[in-house]
């Protein structure tokens, strides 16, 4: 047999890398080389990064610094750093961390088969003009019941904390045809659920004949026979056009589910965080969404300490979430990140700020406990995605995105069943299958 060589992948950040990080280890695969989990048997290890928190970011560091023993005792183990991270510092990683051989950004992985086969270091962050997924090899075999696809990257937004826009560059939409085609390839590979990514998903748009808007898009996705379920994100809520939400009401393959983010619920720092809408006008759109789709279940990101929050501001985001009743959401304190704008901004009060989140948080999770038990008795579609620990059990998602566990001796990964909800904890449901 060839000498095969093992890659061990580690992915941060955002599904966008994790889509990403399945595109790198296929490319890898036609240099030769196979996924490991055991890092001390890689020859190659490959660390997917996220730039988005100063938390996230610096947790680079300090994995490659616990690369520095085996890279000692195996001189030839190459370490590449691709993602976020890669791409907003660029050769200053190889200044910081001399162990790196090579530095990839998001918009070259077409160009780290090329990179790996180089003696020394290198660095590839530029944003070329061709499609990076045009240059990837397309997957083969078999795969599982669900998968991303990502239709749309980068941003334009320009949020006042965000560094997305520097990390993945302006937004481009891939077309059509070909995203039709790739999820047509899917489907006969077995998936039945397909996840549509972008950082700003909603913005798709299409060039020349057919689909125009994401909620096109979608249309022409449903008519794929033997694709179930079709979800999307991250949006936007001022991209958020009729046409997307009208598909809510009509699509039946579209799950009733949405992420959308709204940062904060104060009219003042959602100005400063250049988010373009006021708590109000978001407020319609999600009473445009629910009547359009009123069992839908709605999640959001939110920011707590961005600079200049006062106590009234915070508030403000309470109210908003009262007002919302939200099925799920992330929430995060203000990071200030390099290069943004809002970094130089005085921070609030570190104190004020943790408070602020466990505020947050604790009115979220009491949110997303009365969704799950509002799930009690309905009936609810599964698609099951694995076995679970106990002999006999399935475990897969609703159509709402929560993790539901069945007893089904004769369920296989893959089956889309209905199911009656018996119970509920803080994160899934328990469920019986029913017949037919
Ligand atoms: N493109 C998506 C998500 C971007 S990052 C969107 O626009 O919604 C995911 C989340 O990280 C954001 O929604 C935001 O809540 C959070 N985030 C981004 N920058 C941050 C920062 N500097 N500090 C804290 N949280 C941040
Ligand atoms: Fe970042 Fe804002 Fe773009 Fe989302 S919309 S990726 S938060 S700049
Ligand atoms: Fe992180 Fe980049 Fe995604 S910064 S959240 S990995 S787009």
């Amino acid at each position: 047999m060839a000498d095969v060589k093992k890659l061990y992948l580690k992915t941060y950040g955002c599904q966008m890398n994790v889509y990403d990080s399945e595109r790198m280890a296929e490319a890898m695969g036609a240099e030769g080389y196979v996924t490991t989990e055991v890092l001390e048997e890689a020859d190659m290890v490959l660390l997917n990064t996220c730039h988005i928190r100063e938390k996230a970011s610096e947790k680079l560091y300090s994995d490659l610094g616990r690369l520095k023993p085996l890279k000692a005792g195996k001189p030839d183990l190459k370490i590449g750093v691709a993602g976020c991270v890669a791409q907003a510092e660029g050769d200053e990683i190889l200044r910081r961390m001399p162990l790196v051989d090579l530095v990839v950004g998001p918009q070259a992985y077409h160009r780290l088969p090329e990179m790996v086969r180089r003696q020394g270091q290198s660095v590839d962050t530029e944003f070329p003009a061709e499609d990076k997924f045009d240059h990837l090899p397309q997957r083969k075999g078999k795969r599982g019941p669900t998968a991303f696809l990502t239709v749309q990257e980068g941003c334009d937004k320009f949020c006042a904390f965000c560094v997305v826009p520097y990390t993945r560059g302006a937004e481009v939409s891939r077309p059509a045809a070909r995203l039709l085609a790739e999820a047509r390839d899917l489907v006969e590979r077995g998936v039945r659920e397909i996840t549509l990514l972008g950082q700003n998903v909603n913005a798709w748009h299409g060039e020349g004949p057919g689909p125009r808007g994401l909620g096109d898009l979608i249309r022409a996705l449903a008519a794929i026979p033997g694709l179930d379920r079709i979800r999307y994100t991250t949006s936007h809520p001022n991209d958020m056009a009729d046409d997307l939400i009208s598909a809510h009401g009509e699509v039946p393959q579209l799950m009733p589910y949405l992420h959308l983010p709204v940062q904060s619920g104060s009219d003042r720092i959602l100005m400063a965080m250049n988010r373009k809408h006021t708590a109000a006008q978001y407020l319609d759109l999600v009473a445009r969404i629910r009547a359009a789709r009123p069992d839908i279940l709605l999640t959001s990101d939110f920011i707590v300490g961005f600079p200049g929050e006062t106590d009234a501001d915070f508030e403000a985001t309470m109210a908003l979430v009262r007002a919302v009743g939200y099925g799920a959401a992330f929430s995060f304190k203000y990071s200030a990140r390099p290069g943004t704008p809002a970094a130089e901004k005085a921070p609030v009060d570190e104190a004020v700020a943790d408070a602020r989140l466990q505020a947050l948080q604790a009115l979220i999770t009491e949110q997303q406990r009365a969704a799950q038990a509002a799930m009690v008795g309905r009936e609810i579609s599964v698609l099951y995605e694995k076995p679970g620990r106990m002999p006999g059990q399935m475990v897969g998602k609703s159509e709402h995105l929560m993790a539901v566990f069945l007893d089904d001796a004769q369920g296989r990964v893959g089956d889309l069943v209905r199911a009656r909800v018996l119970a509920a904890a803080p994160n899934s449901l328990s469920a019986r299958r029913l017949p037919g």
